[in-house]
């Protein structure tokens, strides 16, 4: 408690800093200094990896816990079938606890590093003392400061919907997830929402930049400044400078209780933009839009960071089904075909999105959490069978 105590003030200071001076620069030492200097027409987070002797990239793979090892395998199957020119590197990441912080094995560290970019399959989050969520751990690790979650209709899977297009970007390092509480007094207890110029500059750079690759014309903060007019402030000011720099992305900006309506009452308008905000509004948002098009099981994610980046399902790791054959691995290979763009692999993402959209719209061999009788693997060989069209 002393420490979070200490870490708080600090944080206060930083923020009343914050306020006087107009482009501000962590300089307390407790708050972790991060240096992201980019230049303006560079891309942020690029794919820094390059092929073996042998033009294969390899990539890290964690197969995760659970369903992992089944979903995993499909995916295997399918980017054997389509010959993607990735050589597979899989890592153990059993969390392990040093001095009493959970850490990850240096060899999954060393890999992921070296590759740049890895697929990873769902953790189940130990329970006990002392473990922080691995997922938790793995971004901080990485530092992968973007959390980027496309949620797209699926043609052959009915919801009340069948026009969602959304694309959404989540800061994923500090805001309310900071981690800074403590207690003031006995029933009363504080949570410092944590806004930093600098990781703002950088999560917003990376929407403006990826609205451009995708080409949506718009980038739209999602924020509540009306009421946190210093934290949400910061974001938005900095949404608005760092908008001059990309002057063939519209820009405009809209409060999130007012985006939560608008979107769940017609989420056409929103195809045209990357929406872009905080942590927690990201987090709470993005399972919206998910659930929008049938929920986490169809829903990719990529965790973008300035070095390396690693691409998830977000669904968990199921252990109610899992060793059955039961898994659908719609999410992991979504997200895989998110790092094959990420990679700059785009005819086989192509390939292989369009053989797994055909498969889903055919309706012939799904698994059963989308009304299917289909196992996992036969559902990917279907997905294969279309590859070969
Ligand atoms: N990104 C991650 O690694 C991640 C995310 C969420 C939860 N978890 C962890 O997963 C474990 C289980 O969590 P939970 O039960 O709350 O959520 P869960 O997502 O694992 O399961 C919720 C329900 O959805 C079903 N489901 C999930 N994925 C499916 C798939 N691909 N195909 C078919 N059905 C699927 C499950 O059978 C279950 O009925 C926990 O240890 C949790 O911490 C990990």
């Amino acid at each position: 408690m002393i420490r979070s105590r200490a870490f708080a003030v600090a944080a206060r200071q930083c923020l009343r800093r914050a306020s006087q001076q107009p482009r501000w620069v962590p300089g307390c030492s407790q708050v972790p200094c991060r240096s992201y200097a980019v230049a303006k027409q560079d891309q942020v987070a690029k794919f820094k990896g390059k092929t073996g002797s042998d033009g294969k990239y390899t990539v890290t793979l964690i197969e995760g816990d659970g369903i992992g090892p089944e979903i995993s395998q499909s995916v295997k199957d399918i980017y054997s079938a389509a010959n993607v020119p990735i050589k597979w590197e899989p890592v153990d990441v059993t969390p392990r606890l040093k001095d009493g912080k959970t850490v990850i094995p240096d060899e999954a560290i060393q890999s992921v590093r070296k590759n740049y970019v890895a697929l990873k399959g769902p953790l189940a989050t130990p329970i006990g003392k002392g473990h922080v969520s691995l997922n938790l751990t793995l971004r901080r690790t990485f530092n992968l400061f973007a959390n980027v979650r496309p949620c797209k209709s699926i043609a052959g899977y009915k919801t009340p919907y069948d026009n969602v297009n959304l694309v959404l970007v989540r800061e994923n390092t500090e805001g309310e997830y900071s981690g800074i509480e403590h207690v003031v007094v006995d029933g009363v207890v504080q949570s410092i929402k944590l806004i930093t110029r600098e990781a703002s500059e950088r999560v917003l750079r990376f929407a403006f930049q990826y609205a451009e690759g995708i080409g949506k014309p718009k980038v739209r903060v999602v924020h509540k400044a009306t009421i946190m007019k210093m934290s949400d402030g910061l974001f938005l000011s900095t949404a608005r400078d760092i908008s001059k720099e990309f002057p063939n992305v519209q820009f405009d900006t809209e409060l999130l209780d007012n985006a939560c309506l608008k979107i769940t009452t017609d989420p056409a308008p929103y195809s045209d933009k990357v929406l872009v905000m905080p942590n927690l509004y990201g987090d709470i948002l993005s399972d919206m839009c998910a659930g929008l098009i049938g929920g986490l099981g169809l829903t990719p994610s990529g965790n973008i960071g300035d070095e390396c980046s690693i691409f998830e399902a977000v669904h968990g790791s199921a252990p109610d089904i899992a060793g059955r054959g039961l898994a659908n691995p719609t999410a992991l290979l979504l997200s895989s075909i998110m790092m094959l763009q990420h990679m700059g692999l785009n005819h086989y993402a192509d390939k292989i999105q369009n053989a797994t959209f055909a498969t889903l719209a055919e309706g012939k061999m799904l698994t059963g959490d989308l009304g299917g009788r289909a196992k996992t693997h036969e559902y990917a060989d279907a997905i294969i069978r279309k590859l070969k069209v």
